[in-house]
């Protein structure tokens, strides 16, 4: 059986500052059910970490209503907190606290054991690989080593889901690879459902099953990578002829944009497209000589969605803007 693990409705955040209104979500309607590993995916502003610290009720929302692994968040924000970890965008405390002792105090904070967060502490050092690095201080370990110590810090009282914002910003891509497998396997071996926010396009389209595109503070795309790339971009086709005539011919009986010898079509289902139009351009007697297609990436799909790349956008600016603070 599936359980709804979140559920928001009209989830909506409106911030005043300096005599001006900043709608940072608006009516945002998510439902999350248990073991999903879902991508909140948008560019730097776009309202992901607010809507996040609502769902955690780090925040209240100005309107909406949202209900997380069954705890209604304006009711009931403990019974919230006690069943979720929530791991925030770029943290990471208690600098001259070793890693170890840092799990022990997170463990306490929730009211565990001395025994059952030691043997818990043990357990996830070992799963996030952080044997290695588990008598060292927090300030002394890498960007990588941090983000894991992070995550471990947010399972030590094995919420059912886990937030994480922006778990692999800032990381080097071997690093941030490294992260994700931990994600994914823990993932598989405790069932837990994670919701992370990311503005790295390769990650959601690799990693999640489910992904979710915000901007401007609405969720505009909710589906898999994979359905949101044949729905809304399309395959791309290049095909190459032997001159800029034939060339020309193929395209006014295939369409696509001319450059030289080549043609460049989009196509829905291009791996099936491509040998058609071989084919069909063949019997009219235009001879291919060379062919590519190339996936949709989720980069398209942000464009076909805004008319913007999210790939440039979210390249320099997430790293530069500081976090905002709670209020
Ligand atoms: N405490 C705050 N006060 C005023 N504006 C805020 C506050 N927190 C966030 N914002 C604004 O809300 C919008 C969404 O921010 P945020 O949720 O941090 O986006 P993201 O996490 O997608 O980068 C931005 O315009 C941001 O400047
Ligand atoms: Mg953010």
């Amino acid at each position: 059986m599936t359980n709804q693990m979140i559920t928001a409705r009209g989830l909506t955040k409106t911030f005043r500052s300096k005599g001006q209104t900043v709608e940072a979500v608006r009516s945002v309607d998510l439902d999350v059910v248990d073991g999903e590993l879902v991508a909140f995916l948008g560019p730097n502003g776009a309202g992901k970490s607010t809507t996040l610290r609502m769902l955690t009720t780090l925040l209240p929302p100005t309107e909406g209503e949202a209900t997380v692994a069954g705890c209604d968040i304006r009711r009931d924000p403990a019974g919230v907190r006690r069943r979720i970890g929530y791991v925030g965008q770029g943290n990471s405390g208690g600098h001259t606290q070793r890693v170890r002792d840092e799990l022990h105090a997170q463990g306490s904070f929730y009211g565990m054991g001395r025994r059952e967060t030691r043997l818990r502490a043990a357990e996830l050092i070992e799963s996030l690989e952080l044997g290695q690095s588990a008598n060292r201080t927090v300030q002394s370990l890498s960007g990588g080593q941090k983000r894991r110590l992070d995550i471990a810090l947010g399972l030590i009282h094995r919420p059912e889901l886990l937030f994480l914002d922006e778990p692999s910003t800032g990381l080097d891509p071997h690093s941030r690879a490294n992260l994700w497998e931990h994600i994914v396997d823990l993932r598989r071996e405790t069932g837990t459902t994670i919701f992370l926010t990311t503005h790295y396009l390769d990650e959601a389209d690799q990693l999640a099953e489910r992904v979710m595109v915000m901007d401007h503070g609405a969720v505009i795309a909710d589906d898999t990578a994979w359905a949101l790339k044949e729905s809304l971009a399309g395959d791309r086709i290049t095909l190459e002829f032997e001159g800029a005539t034939d060339a020309a011919a193929a395209a006014s009986r295939i369409g696509g944009e001319i450059s030289g010898r080549v043609v460049t079509v989009t196509a829905r289902g291009g791996d099936r497209a491509l040998p058609r139009f071989i084919r069909d351009l063949g019997d009219a007697g235009l001879e291919v000589v060379a062919a590519t297609h190339r996936q949709p990436t989720l980069d398209d799909v942000f464009l076909a969605l805004t008319g913007r790349s999210l790939r440039d956008e979210g390249a320099h600016a997430a790293d530069a803007t500081p976090e905002p603070v709670a209020v």
